[in-house]
């Protein structure tokens, strides 16, 4: 009996002892200390304590790189160059990265994380982009799975941004087992109404972000956005446009109607907007009127399975096959399309094979 406490209590003192030993060595080696940050050959220099990504590492210093994922390896959107200090490319970055990018050392910022001092590279437009204390001043159901909210922006109180461009939110950790995430949406705003950002949003089942702005978010409450980002914007060209979306990927086509107003464009805009049923389509009203403001501006509904009750006499089946019924060649235009990856790729292969060059479409692909 006597041999068998003393072996229960020999192997208690030794796992205790590994557990320590563990403890130690974590804080020994996970504790980088205080490293140095140089930024732009030193335009910037941050002393910040290692150990987070630098994505999350440069937010603390109110350094915003676009993190359209918020940080999770999957929108290849926060590169950043890094010149010395970050190790060897990681098999998380691999997937986002082609040979020049891989040979000028740029990275996720996102996956390097900050274990000693690191010479990096940001676009200089990235020191301009802030931080804003928001409320939500309105929120307007669109569709059974589609919302408009509207922010009032408080400190600071207005937002230059190009119609195009998107702001992250940070949704905090509102129940048990969510941590604060930050999301991208497309500004689906006025950008001469620059007190205010309005977004449409698409409801994801369970998705962590959306599922806080439906469930939880109410009129009045105080919110924290970022912005603005993106290079998704209308040429400076003359060249005629097509403009694909469907559901919130509506969003900055919005915005880029308000500025077409504005500048009294004469520029031909073609909107094909795929819903899968007559329920998906929104924003009918209000599209009426930016026809009526942009004499050059045609909004075309493309509904993908009309049921006999919707009564639907528009047209139907897939918003690509609605472009190609339309046109033969579109050689001299210019392509815009916003939404999901799947009906990007889908609407590249289309335009592209009516003769558009690559180069000339434009995307903002939501993931
Ligand atoms: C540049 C950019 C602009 C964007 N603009 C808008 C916008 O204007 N309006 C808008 O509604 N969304 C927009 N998005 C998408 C948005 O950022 C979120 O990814 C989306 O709202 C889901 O977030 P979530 O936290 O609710 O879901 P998560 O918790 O991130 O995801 C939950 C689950 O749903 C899947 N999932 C994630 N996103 C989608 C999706 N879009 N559709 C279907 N399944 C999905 C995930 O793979 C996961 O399994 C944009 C994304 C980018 C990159
Ligand atoms: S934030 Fe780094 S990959 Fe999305």
């Amino acid at each position: 009996m006597m041999g068998f406490i003393f072996s229960v209590l020999l192997l208690s003192g030794i796992a205790a002892g590994l557990a320590l030993i563990l403890v130690i060595s974590e804080k020994v080696i996970q504790n980088y200390g205080s490293c140095k940050i140089t930024l732009n050959k030193g335009k910037k220099e941050l002393t910040v304590e290692g150990g987070k990504p630098l994505l999350t590492t440069l937010k603390e210093q109110k350094i915003f790189l676009p993190s359209a994922c918020g940080g999770r390896g999957t929108c290849g959107v926060c590169k950043c160059r890094v010149l010395e200090g970050a190790g060897t490319l990681l098999p998380t970055e691999t997937p986002y990265m082609n040979d020049k990018e891989r040979k000028e050392g740029i990275r996720l910022a996102c996956q390097v994380k900050v274990r000693n001092d690191m010479e990096i590279e940001i676009p200089a437009f990235l020191f301009a982009i802030q931080q804003y204390q928001a409320k939500l001043a309105a929120v307007e159901d669109l569709t059974y799975d589609m919302k408009r909210f509207r922010f009032e922006l408080l400190e600071p109180d207005r937002m230059d941004f190009i119609a195009g461009q998107y702001v992250q939110i940070t949704c905090p950790a509102y129940k048990k087992g969510v941590d604060e995430v930050s999301r991208a949406y497309s500004i689906a705003s006025d950008p001469q109404d620059n007190h205010f950002v309005e977004l449409i949003v698409r409801r994801v089942p369970n998705g962590i972000c959306t599922t806080w702005m439906f469930d939880y978010l109410k009129a009045g409450q105080s919110v924290q956005l970022t912005g603005p980002y993106g290079e998704f914007r209308m040429s400076d060209a003359q060249a005629p446009m097509i403009f694909i979306a469907g559901g919130s990927g509506m969003a900055p086509f919005v915005s880029i109607l308000h500025q077409m107003r504005h500048a009294g464009s004469t520029r031909k805009a073609d909107y094909f907007f795929g819903g899968n049923s007559v329920r998906d389509l929104c924003l009918g009203q209000q599209m009426a009127e930016f026809e009526k403001a942009i004499p050059s501006f045609k909004f075309n509904p493309v509904v993908a399975r009309p049921q006999p009750e919707d009564n639907w006499s528009g047209q139907a089946g897939l918003v690509t096959e609605a472009v190609k019924r339309q046109y033969s060649d579109l050689s001299g235009h210019e392509g815009y399309l916003c939404g999901s990856p799947g009906m990007i790729d889908a609407s590249i292969k289309v335009l592209v094979g009516l003769g558009m060059p690559q180069d000339k479409v434009y995307y903002d692909k939501f993931a």
